[in-house]
Formats: structure tokens, sequence, C-alpha cells
């Protein structure tokens, strides 16, 4: 008997807009991966799912999906959430939240992923807006991912049906706190230090300055720093670090933050390493983990082929990567780098970009299609398994 490896289930939740047309150009890389490496099998339930879905079914996600993707999945990986009605309004739920908003945040929340991991590289070949023209950025920023001003304690007062009050409450606490900073301390211990000068450092970004719950999250990070002597523990109130991840992003390592100013931080970091269209993420959790593009729906830009399929493809490149790693099966590691060596070509010969990577020294570029630079990352993940 032939021995075939592993099998994964992936739930693929390609959602609204780009991301039904990002996430099937992922797959192609991802089902060449497997071809070129061999030894594992992955198996795609593609569940539809958003805003759009949810305008013609008044459901989110068919319970069939959530359950799949809650119990069965392997790994998940999910486009983009967010619709626009006929009238060009975002498509809401009763509550008010976001149609699709289960799907995203409720993930987020009930599989506790509470590492949302934000690699922030800037590629050789990809123009950065920042003005100096030969600067290595290479950080990873982890947000905590279940708490912080996502914690669903929220709420508004309305007298006589008009809302006077509104109240969003910051939860932070030590359990979060602490396991993400271990998070952050362990990745750093796993790479190469800050571009600059080589040091593994992890960087606190909060406002301890003045708020109680970061003054929790820092001292949470301070007890976890204590366990890893190795690594040089960095400080940086947000609103610096706002200014310094332009300033001198080389500087940084593994940057760790509460949920809202991560998210704030990561498109920033999604800017300097090029814009939205090459910024991955993943949320992880202990056993489950959702992988997308940082990028959202993008409506105005559905159905053209111009959209960058680039964060898709690096964002099931971290999928492989974690499958690889938690269970223990160096195929998928191996697939998760003949992925990333292939955008990595790609990007460094040039010539072939979508549309916002023209700029700069490429702003004389054709642009090509989402299909275009899909088939173009295939070609080079082929080259490169032949000259192994
Ligand atoms: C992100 C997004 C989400 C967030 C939105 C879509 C709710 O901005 O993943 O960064 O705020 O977390
Ligand atoms: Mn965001």
């Amino acid at each position: 008997m032939v021995f075939l490896g592993r099998t994964y289930k992936i739930s693929v939740l390609p959602g609204d807009g780009i991301g039904r047309e990002v996430i099937p150009q992922a797959i192609r890389t991802l089902e060449i991966a497997e071809e070129l490496i061999g030894g594992f099998t992955l198996k795609m339930h593609n569940f539809e799912c958003g805003g759009e879905y949810y305008l013609r079914t008044k459901t989110e996600l068919s319970d069939e999906g959530m359950r799949f993707t809650k119990t069965e999945a392997d790994a998940i990986l999910l486009g983009a959430i967010g619709a626009e009605d006929s009238d060009g309004n975002p498509v809401r739920l009763p509550d008010n939240n976001l149609a699709g908003y289960n799907v995203v945040i409720g993930l987020r929340m009930e599989l506790d992923l509470y590492a949302n991991v934000r690699p922030v590289k800037l590629f050789e070949g990809v123009p950065t807006p920042l003005a100096a023209e030969d600067i290595e950025i290479d950080m990873v920023i982890i947000r905590e991912n279940t708490e912080g001003l996502y914690a669903p304690v929220r709420g508004h007062l309305s007298r006589g049906g008009s809302s006077e009050v509104a109240i969003d409450t910051r939860v932070i606490t030590a359990k979060g706190s602490k396991r993400i900073s271990e998070y952050a301390f362990d990745t750093s211990s796993s790479r190469n230090g800050a571009p600059v000068d080589g040091k593994k450092r992890v960087t606190c970004v909060d406002k301890s300055n003045l708020l109680a719950g970061c003054q929790l999250f820092r001292k949470s990070f301070d007890l976890v720093s204590n366990n890893y002597p190795h690594i040089e523990p960095d400080y940086a109130y947000v609103d610096a670090f706002a200014q310094w991840l332009i300033r001198k992003p080389e500087y940084y390592d593994v940057a760790v933050a509460p949920n809202a100013f991560g998210d704030i931080v990561t498109d920033i970091g999604a800017a300097i390493q090029g814009g939205l269209g090459v910024a991955p993420a993943g949320s992880i959790g202990d056993k489950h983990a959702v992988f997308e593009p940082v990028h959202g729906s993008a409506p105005k830009h559905y159905g053209k082929d111009i959209a960058n399929p680039i964060a898709s493809i690096l964002a099931t490149s971290m999928m492989l990567e974690w499958l690889g790693e938690k269970r223990n099966d160096d195929k998928c590691t191996k697939a998760s780098e003949v992925i990333r060596e292939g955008v990595t070509s790609v990007l460094r010969e040039g010539s072939i970009r979508t549309y916002d990577l023209c700029k700069g020294k490429w702003q004389a570029i054709k642009p090509s299609t989402t299909t275009q630079v899909t088939d173009a990352i295939i070609q080079s993940m082929k080259d490169i398994a032949d000259s192994r």
C-alpha cells in the first residue's frame, strides 16, 4: 500500500467581495504545493458566508458550515467579510453588528484564537511608502485577539428610542495578557532577531502611563519576560510606537499589543510592508486557527480580477507552517516554504504584479491580473521544486 500521509480538512470561507477571488487563487497554490511536496493531503470544504450570503439567506454561515468549521476542520482559511446593500451601505445584522461579524469575530472568540499573528515583512521588489529605499523590515506583530475593546461588553443607553450614551468596555485579564506575552516571546525565540542588530527583542506596546488595563498587561509581560533571559524586553507606548514603526521599523523583531491597539498598529505595519495586498494574518489558539489576508472585501474591486492574491497566498503558507508545527509534519512545513519561496521569487523578479505594487521603481510596469500573478507564483514554485 502506498503511504499517502496525513489528511487535513480545511474549512474554506471565501466570504465577500474580493475574498471570493483571492481565496480560490490561494487554493491553487496550496494544491500545487501539495502535489510538489507530496506526503500529505488537503481536503477543502467550501462554505459560503458573510454579508452577501446573509442578504440572500438571513444567515451568516450555515449551521453545517459553522459545525464543520468549529469541530471538524484542521484549519480554517477565511477571505474577507463585509458587503454593501443596493444603496451602498454596509449590510448589518438586527443587532447592528456587521453581517459576517459572527464569522470573523465569532470564530476568534468561540474558538479562543487568542493570538492574532501579523508578520510585517518588506519583500524584495515591493514598494514601501517609506522614504528610505534599502530599509530592512522583518517583524511580527502579535495582537491579543479575544479581549480588550473587542470583548462583547458594550451597549447603548436608549431612552425613548434615541441612543444617548454608548459604552465599550475594555477588558484586560491577567490570563489573556500572560498567554499573549508567552506567544510573543516564543515567536521571538524561533526567529533571527531584529534586522538592525540581530537581537531577539519583544516590544510591549501599551498605554501603561495612563490605562489600568495596560498596567496589568505590562506587568504580565514583565513576569513572562523573566522566563526568557535570552530575549530583550522592550517597551513603547502605542502612540510613540505608531511613529517608531515608520521611523525605525528595522529595530523591531516581535511586538505584542492589546486587541484594539494591535488592530491599528498592524494596519501601519501593512502599509510599510507594501500595503494590505501583501499582508497575511493568522488568528491562532491552542487547538484551532484561522488564516486570512488582513485586507477587507473591497466590494468596488470585486469582479475585475485585479486584487492582489499575495496576502491570501502568504496566509496559506502560514496555515501550512502552523499545521506542520502543530502536527509535527515536515511535509506541511516544506509545502509552506515552497509557497513562500514562490512568492518571494515573483516579487523579486518584478515584472508580474498587481496594480497596487506598480509604484515607485515599478510604476512603469503594466499591472497583471489576480490570475496572472498566481500563475507566475505557481510556475515559480514548480521551478523551485525542479531545481532541488
Ligand atoms: C481585522 C479587521 C477586523 C478587526 C474587523 C473586520 C472587525 O479590521 O481583522 O483587523 O477589527 O479585527
Ligand atoms: Mn483591522
